[in-house]
């Protein structure tokens, strides 16, 4: 349980506190990736299903690396291959899952709310990895976790968060964790790739990086989700590169310690250059290891945790 919720939705819906409760649990997590036996047994028994119904790699292989990491026994359900194909419904799959004897169902769907959904209609834990435009928690925490271990804290920090900020479900969860955290954020985008009202959120809006780039500690890059945009937003991804990719010279401004984090797959040449994803300042492979540190403190808390350890 996370403060009392057999479910992670989205970071929306969890305080600061139990924000923090995870990020703490996650650092003995990574702690164990440096031990020759990188295992603990605390799901042991128990079954994580990953229920992917778009593609990915990262997010996947981490989640499943985080339940074999802690001992649980995992199964992969690719949509192309199961009965989805045949029709159907996503109660009836969630609740073939519970039946099969799932303890946590972890999902990613092109629709916003469809993990939701299905946690109303199954008793075990959902983890959403991922619903549409909506969020992406784990990203968001893992983000918060990187921040966290490079600066050393979050409260104070500014974090400006560049790109394709309307189709991004990654954006909408750092947007709620940095800001329940005590971080003050800003979005930079073109004005077509700005979600209306989201100033309501407590965010700053800049549509050019050059305004805002002295001020900032950490820049987080999204992809632009080509496959999510149903009309033209910008003329061209050339255009786009010229205008608003992060470059070098884009960030000449910049404070000298400014952390640069992408949550992948990064399109290199369009939102960023190869010159900055991979400079020194680049936290991007240490996001993907501390992914799996991250889910692994969410799978822990969410099946009971200390709780059960206590009790045992
Ligand atoms: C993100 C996603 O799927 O929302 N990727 C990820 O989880 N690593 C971001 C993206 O697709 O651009």
């Amino acid at each position: 349980m996370i403060g009392g919720k057999k479910d992670l939705l989205g970071l929306e819906y969890l305080s600061r506190q139990e924000i923090e409760l995870i990020l703490k649990t996650a650092k003995p997590m990574k702690e164990l990736f440096t031990r020759t036996v990188k295992k603990a047994p605390a799901l042991r028994g128990k079954t994580v299903v990953n229920l992917f119904y778009e593609p990915s790699t990262r997010t996947r292989v981490s989640f499943e690396l985080a339940a074999k990491r802690l001992s649980a026994d995992t199964v992969n359900i690719s949509t192309s291959a199961s009965s989805v194909v045949k029709g159907e419904s996503l109660i009836d799959t969630a609740k073939t899952i519970q039946a099969l004897g799932a303890d946590t169902v972890i999902m990613r769907h092109p629709y916003s709310g469809a993990p939701e959904l299905m946690s109303r209609h199954i008793s075990c834990s959902v983890i959403n990895a991922g619903d549409g435009t909506h969020e992406h928690p784990t990203q968001g925490l893992l983000d918060l976790f990187t921040i966290m271990e490079e600066k050393g804290r979050l409260e104070g920090l500014k974090v400006g968060i560049a790109g394709d900020i309307l189709h991004s479900r990654v954006a909408r969860s750092n947007i709620w964790g940095l800001i329940k955290t005590g971080a003050e954020v800003c979005v930079i985008a073109p004005a077509t790739l700005i979600p209306p009202r989201i100033q309501e959120l407590g965010v700053g809006v800049y549509n050019r990086i050059e305004d805002i780039i002295p001020e900032l500690d950490v820049i987080n890059i999204l992809r632009i989700q080509k496959e999510r945009q149903k009309e033209l937003l910008f003329p061209s991804l050339g255009e786009y590169s010229f205008v608003f990719g992060i470059d070098s010279d884009k960030l000449r401004k910049s404070k000298k310690d400014l952390l640069i984090m992408h949550p992948g797959p990064m399109n290199r040449g369009v939102e960023v250059s190869s010159t900055v994803a991979d400079s020194p300042a680049s936290a991007v492979s240490r996001q993907v290891t501390n992914g799996v540190a991250v889910r692994m403190a969410v799978l822990y808390l969410l099946s009971g945790g200390a709780e059960n350890e206590d009790a045992s």
